[in-house]
């Protein structure tokens, strides 16, 4: 018996197949609700004989992909993707995103960056007036990253945007991405300007990425602990 989060998760996911044709070219998510997505594609590869290939957004997915008989190719091998589907931390009214709460946000961007169509299943509790109550991930570079710090600071400071930086940690350690980066999440409570933030913040040369997905995704599929989804668009 899942719960009401769970079921949310789950439902959005269950939803999001009925974008998934025969044959397609997939980018699989990271996160909780990807998850979901990874098994239902599993399980309609096995039990209905669902032809695709997939490209993932992390060594994390690739893992569960492979564990549940899903081949996951390298996303040069497989080119232009018909469809990515992702969860995110956050959506606003105009579908833009903040996305890397779980630190896989560049080999997210790159592989849904080259998908004719993102789907993002989610759950209500994502939805935002304004983005950024959720810290902002930002994936710099190890060298010299208190030096990107400090810039990231500046950048705010000129922006007028009251925000802390807070190293992201994995135990003792800074967390380490994919790409063997680090990544600082950024406390801002209100982003007024999304895009111009991340112009700013990816002009700065530590930066390789920021968690602002915007202007990406083709549709939302949210799901609710009733076990219903909506679709928006
Ligand atoms: C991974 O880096 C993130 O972008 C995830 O897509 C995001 O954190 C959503 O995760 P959940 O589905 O676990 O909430």
């Amino acid at each position: 018996m899942l719960n009401a989060a769970e079921t949310g998760k789950f439902i959005s996911a269950k939803r999001a197949l009925e974008f998934v044709q025969p044959d397609m070219k997939l980018g699989l998510g990271t996160g909780s609700t990807a998850a979901w997505l990874v098994k239902l594609l599993a399980d309609a590869k096995s039990n209905n004989g669902l032809q695709f290939s997939a490209a993932a957004t992390s060594s994390v997915t690739t893992q569960l992909a492979e564990s549940l008989g899903i081949k996951i190719h390298a996303l040069d091998d497989i080119g232009q993707l018909d469809l990515a589907i992702d969860g995110a931390d956050e959506f606003d009214p105009d579908l833009n995103l903040i996305k890397g709460g779980g630190g896989a946000l560049l080999q997210e961007k790159i592989v849904e960056t080259a998908a004719d169509q993102l789907v993002i299943i989610t759950d209500a509790s994502k939805q935002v007036q304004h983005l950024g109550a959720f810290d902002l991930p930002v994936e710099v570079v190890k060298f010299g990253w208190q030096t990107t710090q400090r810039l990231i600071a500046d950048v705010l400071k000129t922006a007028d945007v009251d925000g802390q930086t807070i190293t992201r940690r994995g135990g003792d350690n800074p967390f380490v991405t994919d790409e063997g980066h680090f990544i600082l999440d950024l406390r801002l409570k209100k982003i007024g300007n999304p895009a111009a933030l991340a112009t700013a913040l990816t002009s700065i040369a530590g930066v390789v990425e920021t968690g602002l997905f915007l202007d990406m995704t083709t549709a939302i599929v949210v799901g609710d602990g009733n076990g219903l989804a909506r679709v928006q668009h």
